[in-house]
């Protein structure tokens, strides 16, 4: 996300209506808690799956090597004035030559899964058409390797790097041909991969790359349409995650697991009552209306549709009941709160609290921190869907490391974020809340899209003069965690 958007525009993030509608759930008692020793580590379960992501472009470099073709973010980054710090993913972190020493990062840590992004103009340079087996192959050594390190691959389909081909040909998103050539890019990786990757994620972060991309000219390709058209686009994307769901089923090896990866529109109640509680609930189905809404139910929702008016976008049931494909689980990328919401008398019956300017932030100026986000998002999520799955793809944060003077990164902010919000998604897991596995943003510092190499996200830094990769304190911090499957001592 960037700072370089208003609450007005976040509350456009999902096309969402202020005019919600009552959601078809009630609120339910979460489950008490029995701790008898009350220093005693707040413990995960068994078989919780702790790991680390990354996506394609902003690590891979080797933008031209082996038959690649080009995305619409070289494009973009090669723009004169996109990317802040003037840099592009060209080089990026070389994983494409440095992958083996990566797994090792990774063993190292002590995580035993690893959600990556398969670049789609690697495998179809043309985004359709004739594929390049030599792109492929870079995923078929990567997964070789992780699993003789016993790392489990989960594959994304799509993190932003759109073949610049399909985006010259047919405008991108804003056709459904991009939808269904999505869709023969993931059976073709569904037929050729799910011998060893049972997980796929679709797409990455639909409501940031709609609207950022398409909506306000921030993110590649660099539009700014018009709300019909933006519309239009966001059904041509939920409607490409749909397609690709039906073809990973049709062409992958039984028992494949898919669904998508979104940066959900996070609601939090001002404060615990039941009445705010199920206000959140409402509005975090109106707020998410336009994608995951619409991916997980099936259908638009009245108040999506009102609010849009002459602008909502043209569908047919057909394409709905494809848009509704079930799904495995559902991903949630989780930062910060975005929206917090207060029971309201008024129609719609809640209310978006404003933001005090006080309110904390970690070195990004959007990253504000609310650790009770990690807890209230999915649960609000599997009250509002019912859903039985639920992965964290995505949670970390900036942080302004330096290398001291004796060569260690002592990044506090970051444990005093992750401690925090690993103690809140703890009590969600314990109180029954179905988050089975948090995949940690991310392994090490990478191409942070507008913002360059500047912001550092990683657990891992690295030195992109050398590409010396040196591990930060977060980095023991966090193997201490998912080596005791446990917070606290
Ligand atoms: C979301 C995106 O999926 C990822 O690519 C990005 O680097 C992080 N958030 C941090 O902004």
């Amino acid at each position: 996300m960037s700072g370089k958007f208003s609450r007005r525009q976040f509350a456009k993030l999902a096309g969402f209506s202020a005019l919600g509608l009552a959601a078809t759930s009630a609120n339910a008692a979460p489950k008490q808690k029995t701790a008898a020793d009350p220093h005693a580590p707040a413990r995960f379960p068994k078989d919780f799956r702790w790991g680390t992501a990354t996506s394609a472009y902003q690590i891979e470099g080797a933008v031209n090597e082996d038959g690649r073709g080009r995305s619409i973010w070289d494009t973009f980054a090669h723009t004169p004035g996109k990317i802040e710090d003037k840099t592009t993913g060209d080089r990026a972190n070389e994983h494409y030559h440095r992958y083996k020493e990566d797994v090792g990062l990774m063993r190292d840590l002590g995580v035993k899964h690893y959600r990556f992004s398969i670049a789609w103009p690697r495998v179809f340079p043309e985004g359709t058409g004739k594929p390049n087996p030599k792109g492929l192959d870079f995923y078929n050594r990567l997964l070789d390797e992780l699993l003789a390190k016993g790392i489990e691959p989960y594959a994304t389909l799509y993190h932003w790097d759109l073949p610049q081909a399909l985006q010259d040909r047919v405008g991108g998103w804003q056709s459904t041909d991009t939808s269904k050539a999505f869709a023969d890019y993931a059976g073709y990786i569904a037929e050729r991969l799910t011998d060893r990757v049972k997980n796929i994620f679709t797409l990455n972060e639909a409501g940031r790359f709609l609207n950022f991309g398409y909506g306000w000219g921030i993110d590649a390709p660099g539009l700014k349409l018009p709300n019909a058209e933006l519309n239009q686009a966001r059904h041509n994307v939920v409607l490409g995650h749909g397609l690709a769901v039906q073809a990973i089923r049709a062409r992958g090896r039984a028992g494949t697991k898919v669904g998508p990866a979104e940066n959900i529109a996070t609601c939090v109640p001002a404060f615990d009552t039941p009445e705010n509680v199920r206000a959140a609930e409402i509005a975090t189905r109106e707020l998410n209306s336009g994608l995951l809404s619409v991916m997980l139910e099936g259908k638009y929702t009245d108040g999506f549709l009102e609010y849009a008016g002459k602008d909502a976008p043209k569908f047919t049931a057909e394409e709905l009941k494809i848009i509704g494909s079930p799904n495995d689980f559902v991903g949630l990328n989780i930062y910060a709160p975005q929206f917090y919401i207060a029971a309201s008398d008024k129609k719609p019956g809640w209310s978006v609290l404003p933001f005090p300017a006080s309110f904390p932030h970690m070195s990004a100026d959007w990253l504000r921190i609310g650790p009770e986000t990690i807890y209230w998002a999915p649960r609000l999520a599997a009250k509002v869907w019912n859903l039985k799955t639920i992965y964290i793809t995505e949670n970390g944060t900036s942080s302004e490391d330096k290398v001291h003077a004796d060569g260690k990164i002592y990044d506090l902010d970051r444990i005093m974020y992750l401690r925090n919000y690993l103690r809140q998604l703890q009590r969600a897991v314990a109180e029954g809340v179905p988050v089975r596995g948090y995949f940690l943003w991310t392994l090490m510092d990478n191409f942070e899209w507008i913002y360059g190499y500047e912001k550092r996200f990683g657990l891992v830094h690295v030195d992109f003069e050398t590409q010396r990769r040196t591990p930060k304190l977060s980095a023991s911090f966090y193997r201490d965690v998912v080596t005791r499957n446990a917070i606290g001592a």
